[in-house]
């Protein structure tokens, strides 16, 4: 970046990252000074345009404090959700990846939806398009489809069901309870986690997380080894061997939370590195340390952090904010449809929260 003030020109390292999947454009780091100034621009803007940032935990560390900083929210995909629907603000600013910012359009279509890179994807998203994937719906007519957060629009407009990792075990227990076969989609290693969880009959699409799925069992036994103390913490697109060595299982919060509460001072974290910054801000006296993605069966893709979600910078913020630029769109003919699985999910964690004291299950319509 040469010049804060003037319209933003955007650098990239290159190349930025030799995943086989990621055309992941890597911002360059910017200086000290003009980090400051694109905070103070991005916080007068935001002001300027009734905007909001909305942050993932995976993203770079500054654009999930500034996040805070200036009333907005870093947090798992379905806070996330939540919060842009419930906000005030007629512009959002979604640093994550794309299904993050098309959940939010969905959810909240009369308002503006910026993202600061529109080719930060993610491969679970990739790996289930909507033509095979409706195909496979249509083979099964049968089964009620829950879909995972990290898919396109379309197929959520084919799902009766939306999850997040948040919600995953307790939607699918809720529908295993009343007698419904599940069609699972995409993430394949989250969807066998549940099925072991609840007993649940689900048919599973074979999709992965291209960072999670790299975590190694082996080396983290050798890793917990050395550290016997540690508590191990996963997050369930890891492999089953990875899952089964952990003390906790959960979606980004539920990892936070976890580290939290549980008596340990220091942790072994197998989710994306992004995490490690708000862990260790929110627990300075507490020691973390990444899973191994290395070892005997590692790949060059091994290296804990999303292409698509390194692709967030805070230039990118600026410049969507003062041009309007990135703006989501989603399909007129499918939002109303896609929002359907959606609310259904917000409506069920909803009364989930309100009856946990009182031990109630939610009782919202079966598909
Ligand atoms: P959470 O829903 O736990 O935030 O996870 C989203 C994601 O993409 C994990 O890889
Ligand atoms: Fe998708 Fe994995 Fe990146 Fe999450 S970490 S956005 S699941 S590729």
């Amino acid at each position: 970046m040469t010049n804060a003030s003037a319209i933003i020109d955007i650098e990239y390292e290159q190349p930025a990252c030799s995943t086989r999947h990621a055309w992941a454009r890597l911002p360059i780091e910017p200086q000290p000074h003009e980090r400051t100034a694109l905070k103070a621009k991005i916080t007068a803007l935001l002001k300027e345009k009734n905007a909001v940032m909305v942050s993932h935990y995976y993203v770079h560390p500054d654009l999930q404090d500034l996040a805070e900083a200036t009333g907005g929210l870093v947090s798992d995909s379905l806070e996330m959700a939540r919060f842009g629907r419930d906000h005030p603000a007629t512009t959002l600013v979604v640093s994550g990846v794309r299904f993050m910012g098309e959940t939010s359009k969905i959810l909240s279509p009369h308002k503006t939806v910026l993202m600061p890179d529109l080719d930060a994807t993610c491969s679970l998203d990739l790996g289930c398009p909507i033509d095979e994937f409706s195909a496979f719906c249509d083979a099964h007519p049968d089964r009620t489809v829950v879909v995972y957060a990290n898919t396109s629009a379309a197929v959520k407009a084919r799902a009766d069901w939306l999850v997040t990792s948040s919600c995953a075990l307790d939607i699918v227990r809720h529908l295993k309870e009343q007698g419904q076969k599940i069609l699972w989609a995409p993430d394949k290693h989250l969807g066998a986690y549940i099925q072991r969880e609840t007993g649940a009959d689900m048919l599973m699409w074979q999709g992965s997380c291209i960072v999670h799925d790299e975590f190694k069992a082996f080396e983290l036994e050798a890793l917990k080894r050395e550290h016997p103390k540690a508590k191990i913490l996963v997050h369930p697109e890891s492999p089953a061997d990875v899952i089964a060595l952990a003390d906790a299982v959960g979606s980004t919060s539920a990892i936070l939370k976890a580290a939290q509460t549980l008596h340990a001072d220091t942790f072994i974290v197998a989710t994306d590195n992004g995490m490690l910054h708000k862990l260790r801000t929110l627990n300075p006296n507490k020691k973390f340390i990444e899973a191994p993605t290395s070892g005997n069966s590692a790949t060059c893709k091994s290296c804990a952090h999303c292409p698509w979600m390194a692709m967030n910078s805070l230039a990118g913020v600026a410049k969507v904010l003062e041009s309007g630029s990135n703006a989501i769109d989603v399909d007129p003919s499918i939002i109303d449809r896609a929002r359907l699985p959606i609310d259904r999910m917000l409506q069920f964690t909803a009364q989930l929260k309100t009856q946990a004291s009182s031990g109630l299950v939610p009782n919202i319509g079966a598909a």
